[in-house]
């Protein structure tokens, strides 16, 4: 260990100087009870804080607001929620990504619904059970719903421990490391605020360019900041370069307006969605039409990020007699078919089908 560090953890930083911080300076959100409240006693709706973390692994707060909102007026309870159908959440679920998120959720709602009469277990061991719920969710659900002292590491939370300590060790090497340090800084009161206040100094101070050191309440602490580290921290391994993929998008059109769809395969990627029939998508364009027919190709290539791979799709359009049944999907009419429960990769072929 060196200097830095064995000073750093003996000047330990105050978990009530980040909570001060976070009595002003909370960010404002519809699942958040604002420390003020709090502190007068208002509970947080256990419902609110799982639906909001669900919704926040891997996406910003900024996406997630009014998702959330839509969801909770649609469905105000988790009873509502379990009660709804798979494609009504799934169509909602619709351009926040990471559509297992959606599936577990469902899932979920009616385990905790079947199993405990719609109420959330308290213990991190028992939320870690339940389905889409993680070791970051499960110390998000009990620290935040239950104020348990339960440690939340997040991607800001491993940049404000990684800068604090001065940690140079690459990520993901370094998570073990950043994770029991963030342990030893996690207080046992005002547990939910604290997590809170964390994850809001990193994404508002700690930021991961140009921290806003001048004004951090933990600055005192910064290992980093004495050794003019912190805009290099935490240090990364370089991340493999993304493979491309090529599928084939199947735009058919029954004389009456009827539109060819399919909704994906449960287990795979867009999983439980509704789409419009493609191709498997592999190393080269391979054709898999799901109907008979002329097929014209339109112009224009559609281009899509995925979390491991680059999609390049093609769309051939085709148009269909009543009577022609396909070889797969479902056609629903324009009124049963909503684009805007499409995922975001087939909106914009839904896009360029139409404009
Ligand atoms: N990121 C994920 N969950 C959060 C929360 N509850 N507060 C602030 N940032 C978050």
């Amino acid at each position: 260990m060196d200097k830095l560090m064995k000073d750093s953890i003996e000047n330990k930083p105050d978990p009530n100087k980040l909570l001060e911080w976070y009595d002003y300076n909370a960010r404002a959100m519809p699942w958040r009870v604002p420390p003020k409240k709090r502190l007068k006693g208002v509970l947080p709706n256990p419902y609110h804080v799982w639906l909001s973390e669900i919704m926040l692994q891997q996406t910003t707060v900024a996406s997630v607001k009014s998702y959330f909102i839509k969801f909770i007026t649609k469905w105000p309870t988790i009873f509502d929620l379990a009660n709804a159908k798979d494609e009504e959440i799934m169509g909602a679920w619709a351009g926040l990504g990471y559509y297992a998120r959606a599936r577990n959720l469902l899932k979920c709602a009616r385990v905790i619904v079947k199993e405990s009469d719609g109420e959330f277990p308290k213990a991190s061991e028992a939320l870690l059970k339940l389905p889409g719920v993680g070791p970051y969710t499960a110390a998000a659900i009990a620290s935040i719903a239950y104020d348990i002292p339960e440690t939340v590491v997040d991607g800001n939370v491993e940049r404000v421990i990684s800068r604090i300590f001065n940690i140079h060790t690459k990520l993901p090497k370094a998570k073990k490391e950043l994770a029991f340090l963030a342990k030893q800084l996690t207080p046992t009161i005002r547990s939910g605020d604290y997590a809170q206040a964390i994850m809001d100094l990193g994404a508002t101070i700690c930021k991961p360019t140009s921290p806003k050191c001048n004004i951090c309440p933990w600055v005192y602490y910064c290992v980093s900041n004495k050794a003019g580290t912190s805009e290099y921290l935490p240090r990364k391994s370089k991340k493999p370069i993304k493979q491309k993929r090529y599928g084939i998008v199947y735009f058919v059109e029954r004389v009456d307006g009827a539109i060819l769809t399919e909704v994906r395969p449960a287990n795979g990627l867009l999983g439980g969605m509704l789409s419009l029939p493609s191709s498997e998508w592999g190393t080269s364009f391979t054709e898999d039409p799901p109907i008979e027919g002329t097929w014209e190709l339109k112009n224009g290539l559609i281009k899509h990020t995925f979390t491991h791979f680059l999609l390049n799709l093609r769309i051939m359009h085709t148009t269909s007699d009543l009577n022609q049944p396909p070889k797969r999907g479902k056609f629903l009419s324009l009124d049963e078919f909503n684009p805007n429960n499409l995922p975001t990769v087939m909106k914009k072929v839904w896009k360029l089908i139409k404009y």
